[in-house]
């Protein structure tokens, strides 16, 4: 099996680290991360800004050039510069010919659906006519997107489009980093953002357009802004509402918002044959692998790209090793094959491959996930691989958990995937699954994000909004009700809510942070135990997932030490990454130390800005940052505060059950505890790999569970346990 629990572990090589300092977003540099990003932002260098100066230098170094001719000659120079190509360029997208059609219709209607296939410009031509048309003398045009990288790039490629510096002009917004100044009028952001804008904002006074774009998505923050936007449109007359869809079923946009008129924008499109494969296949990831070789070896290389479409991190970087080994043995009378991975964390400057055109010669096989559905546009693709198969994440409200876990997509994934392979020429789309599949076993369309996830951090932004009956909010697609009350339970038991399901002043300072309620709420109750200071640390190390170490193949050993060496007295996960923190602090932030302890300097990095950016919020709710760090209990009673719901007991047999909803549970490989066993645990999450397992574990008294949340457990629950297995009920007290 190619699936390896483990290999969210076996990071990037340590060669990449010095290429990590720097990203290159499209051809804009920029320094990332940087509390001073906008003093810093005169150092940001745009590519067709040097060609210009080049092209300068080059013509007045002649001798005896003529003056005037060499200014003429200067001048269509610059006229042919990369700027005018991009305007050119522009003039070439689906959506140049309805430009002003599209602004009388903007200008008609106050709410606008606006579909057109993926590529013709929706995203970053539309922001640029309204504001060119004087929109943003009223107010900035805001522009949603459901992914981080697409907010990014999308920014990045218009800032070059409009020649002026990203992060002036044009900006994005993503969770942890706002590249916007006072300046910004074309403001990208991903939908999360845009929601807690309106915790300071509610009306988006500072707002001429909101766009909410790829709402074909469905993401929970899409469908949520989706209510919120209908509401202040009704109030505020002088706003324009975009929805933009990449497909047709815009119906539903459009009854949702009381009959708004729908403007289709004309996709060139060409045809796409689609051929299935007989019989199921066995092994989804070995048969793209085998196709993708069939194509490019039977193929003429300059005849078009490949796209195949893995569901993650793991498959993708396993696909690409595997390629690279048969393409090796391929001889030198095949065509080189160009590998290119893309998935949301790959870091930005290898993204920026997938965009670069194909050398002669030679033919590119992406290896996307999902981001390339709809939300990036890749020029030249020819064949699409489709196996059929998405990561989804799917919760049960009965007990809270919630997981990711390989799905079938659904036929409206599939004929968007088989879409992309028909862009530019007659495509071809291979998909592995048999004729019959398609038919009969896929659903019709993804089911929204809303009705498959926890709702605790929306419903504790809508409480925060004053919205109060969220079982008459206006879903488009309302979610379960069970699943709202999963959410208003979890929020009551944590102290965000008090009976009556109102915020509470905990709920209010929780919603500060743009986190999830039960590390929220572990920072709000660091004020109590007096460790705020170690408290945001953790909750720091903890929002950068699990990138912090890397493993280095050949020097697994001397990885598996450093890492241990954070972990002495088996003081936990949460604990350790505190010590992986504060080591690297006294270092002044060293980069030299990272490699020593072969610790990704990157995610540090990322980690420190969070961190500050923590710092600053408690500020805000007037919590003082107080270090208790000789104090490791109250450190973890501040920890249990948050995370009490995630406890779990040993079991004989060396596993684990969850106190409350009873469930078989392990702790994870690369956790610090996996040898030690504790008795009692609380856990960060859980990932179900080829086990459920517990990420991020730390040792717990159990009577701590009942001085910390007595509302949420009794003694019953925490006493050791007799004989018998009893099926643990609810426990619920109050
Ligand atoms: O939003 P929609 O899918 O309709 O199109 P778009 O994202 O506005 O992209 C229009 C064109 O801009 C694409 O076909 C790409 O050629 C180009 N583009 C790019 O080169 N780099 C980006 N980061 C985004 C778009
Ligand atoms: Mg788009």
């Amino acid at each position: 099996r190619y699936r390896d629990p483990n290999a969210a572990e076996k990071m990037n090589p340590f060669a990449e680290q010095e290429a990590w300092e720097e990203h290159q977003i499209g051809k804009a540099t920029l320094k990332f991360g940087s509390k001073n990003r906008k003093q810093k932002s005169d150092e940001y260098q745009f590519v067709f800004e040097d060609q210009i100066e080049f092209i300068k230098d080059t013509i007045m170094d002649g001798e005896n050039v003529d003056q005037e001719s060499s200014i003429e000659e200067l001048n269509k120079s610059i006229a042919k510069s990369a700027f005018d190509k991009l305007q050119d360029d522009r003039k070439t997208l689906p959506v140049y010919p309805y430009r002003d059609e599209l602004l009388q219709a903007i200008n008609d209607h106050q709410v606008l659906v606006i579909v057109g296939e993926t590529g013709s410009g929706k995203t970053t031509q539309i922001p640029q006519y309204l504001h060119e048309a004087g929109y943003t003398k009223r107010g900035k045009i805001g522009c949603t997107q459901p992914r981080r990288v697409a907010a990014m790039s999308v920014a990045a490629r218009v800032s070059q489009e409009m020649g002026v510096k990203l992060g002036h002009e044009v900006g994005y917004s993503i969770r942890f980093e706002d590249c916007t100044s006072e300046t910004t009028v074309l403001k990208y952001m991903t939908d999360g953002m845009l929601l807690r804008e309106f915790l300071g904002e509610p009306d988006l006074a500072s707002y001429s357009v909101v766009m909410v774009d790829e709402a074909h998505e469905r993401t929970l923050s899409t469908d949520i802004l989706f209510g919120l936007v209908k509401d202040i449109a009704r109030f505020r007359p002088d706003l324009k509402l975009l929805i933009s869809s990449a497909t047709l079923d815009a119906e539903k946009f459009s009854d949702y918002f009381d009959s708004a008129p729908i403007f289709k924008i004309p996709g060139r499109r060409f045809p796409v044959e689609i051929h299935y494969t007989k019989a199921p296949e066995a092994d989804y990831l070995d048969a793209a692998i085998v196709t993708a070789l069939q194509i490019h070896v039977t193929q003429p290389p300059g005849d078009g790209d490949i796209l195949v479409f893995l569901t993650g991190q793991e498959e993708i970087e396993t696909a690409e090793e595997i390629l690279k080994q048969r393409t090796r043995g391929l001889g030198t009378k095949i065509a080189e094959l160009i590998i290119c991975p893309i998935y949301a964390n790959l870091p930005t400057e290898l993204q920026a491959k997938i965009f670069e055109p194909t050398p002669e010669g030679a033919r590119k096989v992406v290896l996307a996930t999902n981001i390339a559905e709809t939300s990036l546009t890749i020029d030249g693709i020819k064949y699409v691989i489709d196996p059929g198969f998405c990561k989804m994440k799917s919760y049960n409200p009965r007990t809270g958990m919630e997981s990711l876990l390989v799905t079938p997509v659904s036929k409206a994934s599939a004929n968007q995937r088989a879409g992309r392979s028909g862009r530019t020429g007659p495509g071809k789309c291979f998909r592995l699954y048999t004729a019959h599949n398609y038919q009969h076993d896929l659903e019709d369309n993804t089911v929204p994000e809303i009705q498959r996830t926890n709702l605790a951090n929306v419903v504790l932004t809508l409480k925060s909004l004053g919205i109060h009956d969220l079982l008459n909010f206006d879903f488009m697609d309302p979610p379960p009700a069970e699943a709202l009350l999963k959410a208003l339970e979890l929020l009551y038991a944590l102290g965000a809510l008090n009976k009556l399901g109102e915020l509470t002043k905990v709920g209010r300072r929780m919603a500060e942070f743009p986190l999830d309620p039960m590390l929220s709420k572990m920072i709000v109750a660091s004020d109590k135990y007096k460790c705020s200071d170690e408290i945001i640390s953790i909750a720091a190390m903890l929002s950068i997932g699990n990138s912090i170490f890397y493993r280095p193949k050949d020097k697994q050993v001397h990885a598996d030490n450093a890492r241990l060496n954070f972990h002495m007295g088996n003081v936990g996960d949460h604990i350790a990454l505190l010590k992986v923190y504060s080591s690297w602090k006294e270092t002044n932030f060293s980069t030299q130390w990272c490699y020593e302890n072969y610790i990704q300097v990157r995610s540090m990095k990322r980690a420190r800005d969070i961190r500050d950016q923590l710092e600053g919020l408690l500020e805000r709710v007037e919590i003082e940052v107080t270090s208790n760090v000789n104090d490791l209990e109250t450190i973890k009673k501040a920890i249990t505060s948050g995370f009490f719901p995630h406890s779990a007991r040993l079991q004989k047999n060396g596993s684990y059950r969850t106190v409350k909803h009873p469930q078989t549970v392990h702790i994870h490989p690369s956790s610090g505890l996996a040898q030690v066993l504790p008795r009692w645990v609380v856990y960060h999450e859980l990932v179900l790999t080829t086990k459920e397992y517990m990420r991020q574990a730390t040792e717990l008294k159990p009577e701590w569970l009942v001085e910390i949340a007595p509302h949420y457990y009794q003694l019953k629950d925490v006493e050791d346990p007799t004989s018998k297995k009893m099926p643990r009920g609810e426990g619920r007290t109050s």
